[in-house]
């Protein structure tokens, strides 16, 4: 009999720690409190709830994703194009078990999502692969991912409205992040105490952090 191959993960990412998760989950669920106040907020709401009359409860509205991780390479236990080659790789086998520090420089609030945008190191990146910004893209906006940074995908999902996967979160990122750098500038800029905060149409909200959060975080792969 051929000896069986190893199976491969669901996905490689860094894990925040459980310290770090309950920090971010605290300090995330006051910034959508805020901006649920926020009259600039209200004055969209119907991109969230199809009714301009009635109101929201982020908190509620976004349904939490644990553990809270930086997805690298999805690999859907070798399903996934490419998971073999990423899984074989010297870096990705040695970097298993290894701790790092992610830096969450932005939040994202859609419709769909809530993400937290991470700001990859070059070390980091040597463990992003290749081609990862484009996965799952409409053939619309590549030329626009194509103009970013490597690793301009990073983030972490920290909700996902019902009924929607949390491959979005890295989508609606990206389309923030194309649109912020096209011609279209923000339409609303309020300043917050946790930095500035972007209205980018269709009810996609950018928040980008005055400070720079340091999250410690262990690489390692997932599987249920
Ligand atoms: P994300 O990294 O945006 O949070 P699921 O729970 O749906 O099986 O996904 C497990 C993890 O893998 C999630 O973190 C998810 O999204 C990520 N993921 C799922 N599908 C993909 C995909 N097609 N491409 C990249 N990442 C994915």
């Amino acid at each position: 009999a051929q000896p069986k191959e190893p199976a491969l993960p669901l996905f490689y990412g860094w894990f925040l720690s459980s310290e770090v998760e309950e920090k971010i989950k605290c300090s995330t669920m006051e910034f959508l409190k805020t901006l649920d106040t926020l009259e600039a907020f209200k004055k969209h709401i119907s991109e969230f709830t199809g009714d301009a009359d009635k109101e929201v409860d982020l908190e509620q509205y976004f349904l939490t994703k644990a553990p809270l991780h930086c997805t690298t390479e999805f690999c859907d236990y070798g399903k996934a194009e490419g998971a073999k080659e990423y899984a074989e790789q010297q870096v990705v086998k040695d970097s298993c078990g290894t701790a790092t520090e992610l830096s969450v420089v932005g939040l994202i609030v859609t419709p769909r999502t809530f993400g937290a945008r991470v700001s990859l190191t070059p070390e980091q990146l040597s463990l992003w692969p290749t081609g990862a910004d484009k996965v799952g893209i409409p053939p619309a906006d590549l030329p626009g991912v194509e103009a970013l940074p490597v690793g301009s995908r990073a983030h972490v999902t920290l909700g996902c409205a019902a009924g929607v996967e949390a491959v979005q979160t890295g989508i609606d990122l990206l389309e923030i992040l194309i649109l912020q750098q096209g011609e279209e500038k923000a339409v609303t800029v309020e300043e917050l105490e946790l930095g500035t905060l972007s209205y980018m149409g269709q009810g996609r909200w950018y928040l980008a952090l005055r400070e720079p959060v340091t999250c410690d975080a262990t690489f390692l792969s997932f599987s249920e």
